[in-house]
């Protein structure tokens, strides 16, 4: 769990902010929330006693409270239209007698004004921990969706740069998983064939270009989740709104009722006196066990417990070294772009597993423009000694030089834009068959294609 914390905050640069909004944002609507609910203890203890008044919890309402107390809501204030309205009656406020320092106080508040008032508070609460609701939740898919679109290309980007050393030593199925996570269709596939042709792209160093290329897809995948996120973040205040509607009505009707009055809604009656506060706060319960806010903990502990694994599971490969781009030489590369072609073998020893080695001690010398041929039995090495040129593996001892320069050396784009190699297995990606002819070399006029095809 603490690892998941740790792993979320370290890839969440630029992100942040948004996060400490959700989270302003979510404790702005739990207070809603919790403002909310006090409407519901104002109508029933009024209801039950003149003198139980808002404003004996809260004297700041009294003059709010005030606003209320007319014959327009409470026909009781003026019995006689000729009459001039008159005051709701004095009442006391709850006092506890064994408080030495407790003192008696009285209000004067309508009970309907009050129910009027509760019942406006209630909706207002309502809407605004809906508000907030709608809000944090687009954020929240906002912030997930962005996150992930952000780790796939990220990992997607640091696979391309881990050695094929390393690649040789993992199952491809097991990466495609990591990089795609649960998701299906164009992302995993591109994915897939993106690790199958890794040396390929490593040979025509097409990296950035492969990781724009899935990048787009990535961002068309984020895009449908983002608006599978906007209608769920639509549906939840939604059902926020109809429990709000339930309250107002049960707790409306329950209060007019309990407070002596006949409620009648067509043929529907229902007798004064035939609810009372017990009732109304039994409503009120069933009412909140709608959220079952229990549930929802149990399944975050579920989430919480698959996205530690699958956040694990990602940081393993991100702490993988990837290869060395640059000449170990400190500073900006200095030497020549273009290599005449000299090879030089001096020594080498190569082996793919330790202790089994491939090549043992391999000298050879190729001038610029010559044309060599190795023969050998299958197996013996021939791919192995080609694969080493452009430094896709770590060779044991000995050194290779390249116009008289040990190929470490060079920075590896430097090295590998000198090489072409058409490999012994194929690959075909999405796409025309010229796109795919122009893999190499993107920007390739229709003559090149045609001169490189019939060379190949
Ligand atoms: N990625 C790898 N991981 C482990 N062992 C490997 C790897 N690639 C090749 N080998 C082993 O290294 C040895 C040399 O293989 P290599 O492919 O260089 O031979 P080759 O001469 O090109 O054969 P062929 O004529 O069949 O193409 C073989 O024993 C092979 O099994
Ligand atoms: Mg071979």
């Amino acid at each position: 769990m603490f690892a998941l914390v740790k792993f979320l905050f370290s890839n969440m640069k630029g992100l942040r902010r948004l996060v400490v909004l959700a989270m302003v944002l979510t404790v702005l609507q739990v207070s809603s929330d919790i403002l909310g609910a006090f409407p519901l203890k104002f109508i029933p203890s009024k209801v039950q006693n003149a003198g139980n008044d808002p404003a004996c919890l809260f004297p700041f309402l009294n003059p709010i409270e005030s606003w209320f107390d007319i014959p327009q809501i409470d026909h009781d204030l003026q019995p006689e239209p000729n009459l001039a309205p008159s005051l709701p009656p004095e009442a006391q406020c709850p006092f506890d007698a064994n408080d030495p320092n407790g003192k008696i106080v009285t209000v004067q508040h309508s009970p309907i004004g009050v129910i009027v008032f509760s019942l406006i508070l209630l909706v207002l609460f309502g809407l605004l921990s809906a508000l907030l609701a709608f809000t944090v939740l687009y954020l929240a898919a906002n912030i997930g969706q962005q996150l992930t679109a952000r780790l796939r290309n990220q990992l997607f980007d640091h696979l391309q740069r881990l050695s094929l050393d390393w690649h040789g030593k993992q199952q491809k199925g097991d990466l495609v998983q990591r990089v795609t996570g649960n998701i299906t269709g164009q992302v995993a596939h591109v994915a897939t064939e993106d690790i199958n042709a890794l040396t390929l792209i490593k040979v025509f160093t097409r990296e950035e270009r492969e990781a724009m290329r899935f990048g787009g897809y990535v961002d068309r995948d984020k895009r449908a989740r983002l608006r599978a996120g906007w209608l769920q973040a639509q549906f939840t205040p939604l059902v926020t709104l109809l429990v709000i509607l339930g309250t107002t009505a049960v707790i409306g009707v329950g209060g007019y009722v309990a407070s002596g009055n006949d409620f009648a809604l067509g043929s529907l009656v229902i007798a004064a006196d035939s609810i009372d506060t017990g009732t109304l706060i039994l409503f009120l319960t069933f009412l909140k066990l709608l959220y079952q806010p229990m549930r929802d903990l149990s399944k975050l502990a579920t989430l919480a417990s698959t996205a530690s694994s699958g956040a694990e599971r990602i940081q393993e490969v991100f702490d993988q070294a990837p290869e060395l781009k640059d000449s170990p030489i400190p500073g900006p590369y200095g030497g020549p772009q273009r290599l005449r072609g000299e090879i030089t073998f001096e020594n080498v020893v190569m082996g793919y597993l330790p202790g089994t080695p491939v090549l043992q001690g391999i000298n050879l010398h190729v001038s610029p423009g010559k044309k060599i041929g190795l023969v050998g039995l299958s197996g013996g090495g021939k791919t192995t000694l080609v694969k080493l040129i452009p430094r896709f593996y770590p060779i044991w001892r000995g050194s290779i030089k390249i116009d008289g320069v040990d190929s470490r050396l060079y920075p590896l784009d430097v090295l590998r834009n000198n090489i072409s190699m058409v490999l012994q297995d194929s690959v075909l990606f999405e796409g025309t068959i010229r796109e795919n002819l122009a893999f190499g070399r993107p920007m390739a006029g229709m003559e090149e294609i045609v001169a490189a095809a019939k060379k190949a």
